[in-house]
């Protein structure tokens, strides 16, 4: 493991235990969910009930938990502990913790066979009486706030299309890199770690595009507005960082 990821890693043990007590983290993500159901109309029309869902980096399972009524499964990926044991303990609270549709695992993805991910989305299968065999592939892929901490993107996506199914989508969103001031999204103290300062639109369109996805589409779906701290002879203050959507499909 890198010690970047270690970094990671040890900074959202900590944070996991006070993630969702933030407003603007619950906020940010109502957003993005709004979003997947404007990019993803299957999330729409009510067709995505029979979809296999991955999300990259799921955290606490803020994302996750809004999805699961709407598809079949969830498979969570997070490279933090504290993290997937807050996931965990959501998990263990539902009305039914016997038959959820969801699971979360601490998994650093590198490919789409990893028994990891398979034996996860074959826990699922299992659960809800499938007789289904391996490999699972997924219909989307979703990942909030994450893309900005994953060393190589070009690996990433080609590890994502091998992990859809053939029509299958993936809709990303991360803050935008849109010039010097998207440094100021991490505070001094939370950097290190941090593999870049945002996506950059032209950039992941040309990337989606490299990798084979169709249809893609990479767009600006809000701003939020954060703190940023006093540096480089700027004050402290209110910024509001762009998010993007990236959406492609496997043909
Ligand atoms: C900014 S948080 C966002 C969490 C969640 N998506 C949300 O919006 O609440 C980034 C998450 O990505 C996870 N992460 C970092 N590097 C990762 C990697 N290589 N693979 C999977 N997850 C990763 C972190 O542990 C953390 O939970």
């Amino acid at each position: 493991m890198s010690s970047s990821q270690e970094i990671n890693n040890a900074r959202f043990n900590e944070e996991a235990l006070i993630w969702d007590a933030n407003k603007k983290h619950v906020d940010v993500v109502e957003t993005a969910f709004e979003a997947l159901q404007r990019y993803v109309p299957a999330l729409k029309d009510g067709t995505s009930k029979k979809y296999d869902v991955l999300e990259l980096g799921c955290g606490t399972g803020l994302l996750s938990f809004k999805l699961a009524p709407h598809v079949r499964s969830i498979v969570g990926i997070d490279t933090a502990d504290g993290m997937i044991n807050a996931f965990n303990a959501k998990l263990a609270s539902l009305p039914d913790p016997s038959k959820p549709n969801l699971c979360a695992i601490n998994h650093l993805l590198t490919s789409a066979d990893s028994p990891a991910l398979q034996g996860a989305a074959a826990a699922l299968a299992t659960q809800r009486g499938e007789t289904s065999s391996p490999p699972y592939r997924f219909d989307l892929i979703v990942s909030h706030l994450t893309l900005h901490h994953i060393p190589s993107l070009p690996e990433l996506f080609a590890t994502l299309q091998d992990c859809l199914k053939h029509g299958g989508t993936i809709a990303l969103s991360d803050f935008e890199d849109f010039g010097p001031e998207a440094k100021r999204f991490h505070p001094l103290k939370k950097r290190p770690g941090v593999e870049r300062h945002g996506i950059q639109k032209e950039n992941i369109e040309e990337l989606l595009l490299g990798t084979g996805f169709n249809e893609v589409r990479v767009e600006r779906l809000c701003a939020i507005t954060k703190w940023a701290e006093a540096e480089d002879g700027k004050v402290a203050e209110d910024l509001e960082f762009p998010m993007l959507m990236c959406v492609g499909v496997k043909s």
